[in-house]
Protein backbone atom coordinates (compact mmCIF):
# COMPACT_ATOMS: atom_id res chain seq x y z
CA UNK A 1 0.00 0.00 0.00
CA UNK A 2 1.43 3.10 -0.73
CA UNK A 3 1.43 6.01 1.57
CA UNK A 4 -1.41 8.98 2.11
CA UNK A 5 0.53 11.92 2.42
CA UNK A 6 -0.39 16.27 2.47
CA UNK A 7 2.18 18.35 2.17
CA UNK A 8 1.95 22.18 2.87
CA UNK A 9 3.87 24.48 1.20
CA UNK A 10 4.64 27.73 2.55
CA UNK A 11 6.57 29.50 0.27
CA UNK A 12 7.64 32.39 0.88
CA UNK A 13 5.38 33.15 3.84
CA UNK A 14 5.22 33.53 7.52
CA UNK A 15 7.46 34.93 9.84
CA UNK A 16 9.18 32.40 13.10
CA UNK A 17 6.64 33.45 15.30
CA UNK A 18 3.57 33.28 13.40
CA UNK A 19 5.25 29.75 11.15
CA UNK A 20 5.56 28.61 15.16
CA UNK A 21 2.24 29.38 15.92
CA UNK A 22 0.96 27.98 13.32
CA UNK A 23 2.98 24.41 13.23
CA UNK A 24 1.77 24.06 16.52
CA UNK A 25 -1.85 24.36 16.12
CA UNK A 26 -1.50 22.10 13.00
CA UNK A 27 0.65 19.81 15.07
CA UNK A 28 -1.59 19.39 18.05
CA UNK A 29 -4.92 19.22 15.20
CA UNK A 30 -3.33 16.06 13.88
CA UNK A 31 -2.72 14.12 17.18
CA UNK A 32 -6.46 14.48 17.92
CA UNK A 33 -7.91 14.24 14.47
CA UNK A 34 -5.79 12.90 11.65
CA UNK A 35 -5.99 9.05 10.70
CA UNK A 36 -1.98 7.81 11.96
CA UNK A 37 -1.72 6.44 7.84
CA UNK A 38 -1.49 9.72 7.09
CA UNK A 39 2.19 11.56 6.35
CA UNK A 40 1.51 15.21 6.98
CA UNK A 41 4.61 17.62 6.06
CA UNK A 42 4.96 20.96 6.32
CA UNK A 43 7.57 22.70 4.29
CA UNK A 44 8.71 25.82 5.41
CA UNK A 45 11.42 28.42 4.81
CA UNK A 46 14.72 27.40 5.45
CA UNK A 47 15.31 29.70 8.55
CA UNK A 48 12.54 28.24 10.27
CA UNK A 49 13.49 24.76 9.66
CA UNK A 50 15.08 23.72 12.81
CA UNK A 51 12.55 25.25 14.82
CA UNK A 52 9.80 23.98 13.86
CA UNK A 53 11.26 20.66 13.68
CA UNK A 54 11.63 21.30 17.20
CA UNK A 55 7.51 21.95 18.08
CA UNK A 56 6.77 18.18 16.21
CA UNK A 57 9.34 15.97 17.73
CA UNK A 58 8.56 13.24 18.97
CA UNK A 59 5.63 12.87 16.87
CA UNK A 60 4.91 10.13 14.84
CA UNK A 61 3.10 11.22 11.11
CA UNK A 62 4.24 14.97 11.39
CA UNK A 63 7.73 16.18 9.61
CA UNK A 64 8.67 19.27 8.43
CA UNK A 65 10.52 19.87 4.86
CA UNK A 66 12.59 22.55 3.02
CA UNK A 67 11.07 23.85 -0.31
CA UNK A 68 14.22 23.63 -2.07
CA UNK A 69 18.03 22.00 -1.96
CA UNK A 70 20.71 23.42 -4.19
CA UNK A 71 22.08 20.80 -6.77
CA UNK A 72 26.14 21.16 -5.72
CA UNK A 73 27.44 19.02 -2.77
CA UNK A 74 29.00 22.17 -1.31
CA UNK A 75 30.97 25.24 -2.63
CA UNK A 76 31.30 29.17 -3.86
CA UNK A 77 27.07 29.54 -4.14
CA UNK A 78 26.25 32.44 -2.46
CA UNK A 79 23.47 32.11 -0.55
CA UNK A 80 22.15 29.15 -1.78
CA UNK A 81 22.04 25.81 1.41
CA UNK A 82 22.71 22.48 0.43
CA UNK A 83 21.15 18.65 0.91
CA UNK A 84 23.82 17.61 3.24
CA UNK A 85 23.01 20.72 5.95
CA UNK A 86 19.27 20.47 5.55
CA UNK A 87 20.31 16.57 6.32
CA UNK A 88 22.26 18.04 9.23
CA UNK A 89 19.22 19.96 11.06
CA UNK A 90 17.32 16.45 10.47
CA UNK A 91 15.41 17.50 7.44
CA UNK A 92 14.05 14.51 5.79
CA UNK A 93 11.55 15.68 2.91
CA UNK A 94 12.31 18.60 0.12
CA UNK A 95 10.11 19.61 -2.31
CA UNK A 96 12.26 19.43 -5.82
CA UNK A 97 11.04 21.48 -9.34
CA UNK A 98 7.96 23.66 -7.81
CA UNK A 99 6.80 25.58 -11.10
CA UNK A 100 7.65 28.52 -9.25
CA UNK A 101 11.33 27.75 -9.43
CA UNK A 102 11.00 26.81 -13.02
CA UNK A 103 9.90 29.99 -13.59
CA UNK A 104 11.20 32.47 -11.62
CA UNK A 105 14.63 31.26 -11.19
CA UNK A 106 15.03 29.29 -14.62
CA UNK A 107 15.21 26.01 -13.40
CA UNK A 108 15.07 22.74 -16.24
CA UNK A 109 14.88 18.98 -15.88
CA UNK A 110 18.84 18.91 -16.18
CA UNK A 111 19.19 21.18 -13.05
CA UNK A 112 16.21 19.76 -11.28
CA UNK A 113 17.96 15.96 -11.88
CA UNK A 114 21.04 16.90 -9.82
CA UNK A 115 19.26 18.33 -6.88
CA UNK A 116 17.16 14.72 -6.74
CA UNK A 117 20.41 13.26 -6.63
CA UNK A 118 21.54 15.07 -3.46
CA UNK A 119 18.43 14.67 -2.04
CA UNK A 120 18.96 10.92 -2.12
CA UNK A 121 22.87 11.32 -1.23
CA UNK A 122 21.50 13.04 2.03
CA UNK A 123 18.68 10.79 2.71
CA UNK A 124 15.84 13.64 2.10
CA UNK A 125 12.97 12.23 0.36
CA UNK A 126 12.22 14.09 -2.94
CA UNK A 127 8.54 15.70 -3.45
CA UNK A 128 9.06 16.35 -7.20
CA UNK A 129 6.69 18.53 -8.79
CA UNK A 130 5.78 18.66 -12.24
CA UNK A 131 2.43 20.10 -14.03
CA UNK A 132 1.94 21.65 -17.85
CA UNK A 133 0.48 25.28 -18.59
CA UNK A 134 -2.64 26.69 -19.88
CA UNK A 135 -1.16 26.50 -23.59
CA UNK A 136 0.15 23.60 -22.93
CA UNK A 137 -3.46 21.73 -22.20
CA UNK A 138 -5.16 23.80 -24.51
CA UNK A 139 -2.57 22.49 -26.96
CA UNK A 140 -3.43 18.98 -25.58
CA UNK A 141 -0.22 18.47 -24.73
CA UNK A 142 -0.43 17.83 -21.22
CA UNK A 143 0.12 14.17 -21.38
CA UNK A 144 3.54 14.38 -23.03
CA UNK A 145 5.00 17.68 -21.34
CA UNK A 146 4.60 15.73 -18.05
CA UNK A 147 5.88 12.76 -19.17
CA UNK A 148 8.79 14.55 -20.49
CA UNK A 149 9.11 16.37 -17.24
CA UNK A 150 9.21 13.01 -15.17
CA UNK A 151 11.68 11.21 -17.99
CA UNK A 152 14.11 13.91 -17.56
CA UNK A 153 14.49 14.47 -14.23
CA UNK A 154 13.84 11.06 -12.67
CA UNK A 155 14.21 7.77 -14.97
CA UNK A 156 18.57 8.18 -14.35
CA UNK A 157 16.73 6.47 -10.69
CA UNK A 158 17.16 3.06 -9.68
CA UNK A 159 13.96 0.85 -9.53
CA UNK A 160 14.91 1.51 -5.30
CA UNK A 161 15.47 4.77 -5.61
CA UNK A 162 12.32 5.74 -7.65
CA UNK A 163 10.33 3.97 -5.34
CA UNK A 164 10.59 7.00 -2.48
CA UNK A 165 9.96 9.58 -4.46
CA UNK A 166 6.95 11.58 -3.91
CA UNK A 167 5.27 13.12 -7.48
CA UNK A 168 3.10 16.05 -7.28
CA UNK A 169 1.50 17.02 -9.63
CA UNK A 170 0.69 20.44 -9.97
CA UNK A 171 -1.27 22.33 -13.03
CA UNK A 172 0.58 25.05 -13.28
CA UNK A 173 -2.65 27.23 -14.30
CA UNK A 174 -4.20 25.61 -11.09
CA UNK A 175 -1.55 27.42 -8.62
CA UNK A 176 -2.88 29.82 -6.73
CA UNK A 177 -5.71 30.90 -9.33
CA UNK A 178 -8.78 29.58 -7.51
CA UNK A 179 -8.98 27.74 -10.26
CA UNK A 180 -8.43 23.42 -9.62
CA UNK A 181 -8.36 20.77 -11.99
CA UNK A 182 -11.59 18.64 -11.41
CA UNK A 183 -11.37 15.38 -10.12
CA UNK A 184 -11.22 13.93 -13.48
CA UNK A 185 -8.71 15.95 -14.73
CA UNK A 186 -6.35 15.32 -11.67
CA UNK A 187 -7.10 10.70 -11.84
CA UNK A 188 -6.56 11.08 -15.58
CA UNK A 189 -3.42 12.55 -15.41
CA UNK A 190 -2.13 10.64 -12.08
CA UNK A 191 -3.02 7.28 -13.85
CA UNK A 192 -1.18 8.80 -16.56
CA UNK A 193 2.05 9.31 -14.94
CA UNK A 194 1.45 5.98 -12.82
CA UNK A 195 1.72 4.22 -16.25
CA UNK A 196 5.04 6.55 -17.38
CA UNK A 197 6.35 5.04 -14.42
CA UNK A 198 5.20 1.17 -14.83
CA UNK A 199 6.61 1.19 -18.24
CA UNK A 200 10.06 2.27 -17.36
CA UNK A 201 10.48 0.20 -14.27
CA UNK A 202 7.48 -1.85 -13.48
CA UNK A 203 4.20 -2.24 -12.00
CA UNK A 204 5.16 -2.98 -8.80
CA UNK A 205 7.98 0.14 -8.50
CA UNK A 206 4.66 2.54 -9.95
CA UNK A 207 2.30 1.06 -7.52
CA UNK A 208 4.22 2.23 -4.55
CA UNK A 209 5.16 5.85 -5.63
CA UNK A 210 2.66 8.31 -3.75
CA UNK A 211 1.13 10.63 -6.60
CA UNK A 212 0.15 13.85 -4.99
CA UNK A 213 -2.41 16.91 -6.43
CA UNK A 214 -1.38 20.60 -6.05
CA UNK A 215 -3.05 23.93 -7.11
CA UNK A 216 -5.72 25.43 -5.35
CA UNK A 217 -6.77 22.41 -3.22
CA UNK A 218 -8.86 22.84 -0.46
CA UNK A 219 -11.07 21.73 2.07
CA UNK A 220 -14.33 21.98 -0.16
CA UNK A 221 -12.58 20.22 -2.77
CA UNK A 222 -10.30 17.63 -1.36
CA UNK A 223 -12.16 14.60 -0.95
CA UNK A 224 -13.47 14.65 -4.38
CA UNK A 225 -9.71 14.86 -5.68
CA UNK A 226 -8.46 12.39 -3.53
CA UNK A 227 -10.99 9.73 -4.39
CA UNK A 228 -9.20 9.33 -7.49
CA UNK A 229 -7.39 5.95 -7.30
CA UNK A 230 -3.96 7.35 -8.38
CA UNK A 231 -4.59 10.30 -6.28
CA UNK A 232 -2.63 9.90 -2.98
CA UNK A 233 -3.02 13.01 -1.24
CA UNK A 234 -2.12 16.68 -1.86
CA UNK A 235 0.51 19.59 -2.20
CA UNK A 236 -1.12 22.37 -0.29
CA UNK A 237 0.00 26.21 -1.08
CA UNK A 238 -2.77 29.21 0.01
CA UNK A 239 -4.57 26.13 2.20
CA UNK A 240 -1.70 25.55 4.45
CA UNK A 241 -1.30 28.80 5.96
CA UNK A 242 -4.82 28.03 7.87
CA UNK A 243 -4.22 25.64 10.32
CA UNK A 244 -7.93 24.41 10.37
CA UNK A 245 -8.08 24.36 6.66
CA UNK A 246 -4.98 22.55 6.09
CA UNK A 247 -6.11 20.05 8.66
CA UNK A 248 -9.22 19.63 7.07
CA UNK A 249 -7.55 18.75 3.98
CA UNK A 250 -5.30 16.06 5.57
CA UNK A 251 -8.78 14.41 6.57
CA UNK A 252 -10.07 14.56 3.56
CA UNK A 253 -9.09 10.49 2.67
P1 LIG B 1 -1.93 26.57 -4.13
O1 LIG B 1 -0.38 26.18 -4.35
O2 LIG B 1 -2.53 25.48 -3.29
O3 LIG B 1 -1.90 27.90 -3.44
O4 LIG B 1 -2.57 26.62 -5.48
C1 LIG B 1 0.02 24.86 -4.56
C2 LIG B 1 1.52 24.81 -4.75
O5 LIG B 1 2.08 25.72 -5.38
O6 LIG B 1 2.19 23.88 -4.28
Amino acid sequence: MRKKIVAGNWKMNKDLHSGRVLTSEISNMVADEVKPDVQVIICAPYIHLTSLGAIIEGRNNIAIGAQNLHQEVSGAYTGEISASMLQSIGINYAIIGHSERREYFGESDALISKKIDQAFENNITPIYCCGETLDIREADNHFAVVNKQISDALFHLSEDQIKQVIIAYEPVWAIGTGKTATAEQAQEMHKNIREHLSNKYSKAAADAISILYGGSCKPDNAKEIFAGADVDGGLIGGASLKSRDFVDICKSF
